[in-house]
């Protein structure tokens, strides 16, 4: 018994040094936010953050850091827990290569951009949403609160996702800022019929697919006299030739908008 409890305490102290103690309790307040602290956190950040948040927090794959309030971490404790569990189901990774203290002064960076002044999107949100709805027909593949078809992301909270630079990214060039994992495929089955749509699943035996229609197929490989997996590229057209400066400024403002059900 007494060498199992050391045993167990022995890995415990080895995890505090490359992760966060499990058993750690979690303060309300941040006990590590000295200007020092909020130094060394932006260091950390530059190293395992900005790669998709941005330096300053801006945005990009990853969410804008640099706003007064943060959907899933209102408070120092929340903060925490995403810095270290990472937000399942989401691009956000666990943090497991810092420990506690490390992890609280990531936090205390992040806060420290809160305080920054927002970013300014130009354009007219109310013309823009005109736009997705009409000339763009956004809504035949994107989702935003309930209503649209389903062969694109949902978009009712992407304005607290994606920077407003990625999203001109994504409307200007699609191919250039593809979200991980997604996966456009082309099928021909043995008995001669023709598929292309959107990787849903995978395994070594079995492909689900949602076709351009919206439409969900699964297929046994070995069925299949052809599967063409196409990375980079997307259904999704590029929005440059079709829209104005104007307009396009109007529904990136538009999509920043959307941040969530409300
Ligand atoms: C691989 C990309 C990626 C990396 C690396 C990454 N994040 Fe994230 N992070 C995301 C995404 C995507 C989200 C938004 C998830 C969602 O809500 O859909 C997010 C969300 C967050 C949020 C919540 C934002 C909110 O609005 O509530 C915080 C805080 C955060 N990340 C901090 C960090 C910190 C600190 C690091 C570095 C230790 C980090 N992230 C590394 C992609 C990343
Ligand atoms: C033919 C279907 C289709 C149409 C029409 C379409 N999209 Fe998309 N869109 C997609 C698909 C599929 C993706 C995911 C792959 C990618 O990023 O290109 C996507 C991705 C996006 C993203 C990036 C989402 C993210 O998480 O980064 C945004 C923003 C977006 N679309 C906005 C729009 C807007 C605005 C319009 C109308 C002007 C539009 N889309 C029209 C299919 C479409």
């Amino acid at each position: 018994m007494r060498v199992l409890g050391i045993l167990c305490w022995l890995s415990i102290s080895a995890m505090a040094q490359d992760g966060v103690d499990p058993e750690y309790v979690i303060p309300k307040k941040n006990p590590h936010s000295t200007p020092a602290d909020v130094q060394a956190g932006a260091r950390l950040f530059m190293a395992q953050c900005a790669g998709c948040h941005g330096p300053k927090g801006e945005g990009g794959k990853g969410a804008v850091l640099a706003q007064p309030r943060l959907r899933r971490a209102p408070d120092d404790e929340s903060l925490f827990r995403v810095i270290r569990d990472g937000i399942k189901g989401t691009e956000m990774p666990a943090g497991y290569a810092v420990d506690t203290k490390e992890t609280w002064q990531l936090a205390a960076y992040v806060r420290s951009l809160g305080r920054a002044p927002a970013e300014v999107v130009p354009g007219d949100p109310k013309r823009g949403e005109e736009i997705y709805r009409g000339k763009g027909n956004c809504a035949q593949c994107h989702t935003v609160r309930g209503e649209g078809g389903v062969l694109g992301p949902e978009l009712t909270d992407i304005g607290a996702r994606r920077s407003a630079a990625h999203l001109r990214a994504a409307v200007l060039d699609p191919e250039r800022t593809l979200p991980e994992g997604f996966l456009l495929v082309r099928i021909r089955t043995k008995d001669g019929r023709a598929i292309t749509g959107v990787r849903l699943n995978e395994d070594i035996f079995t492909i689900q697919i949602r076709d351009l229609n919206g439409g969900l197929h699964s297929f046994i490989k070995a069925d299949l006299a052809e599967l063409e997996k196409e990375t980079g590229k997307t259904p999704m057209p590029s929005f440059r030739a079709v829209l104005s400066a104007a307009e396009t400024d109007d529904l990136v403002a538009y999509l920043a908008s959307l941040r969530g059900a409300q």
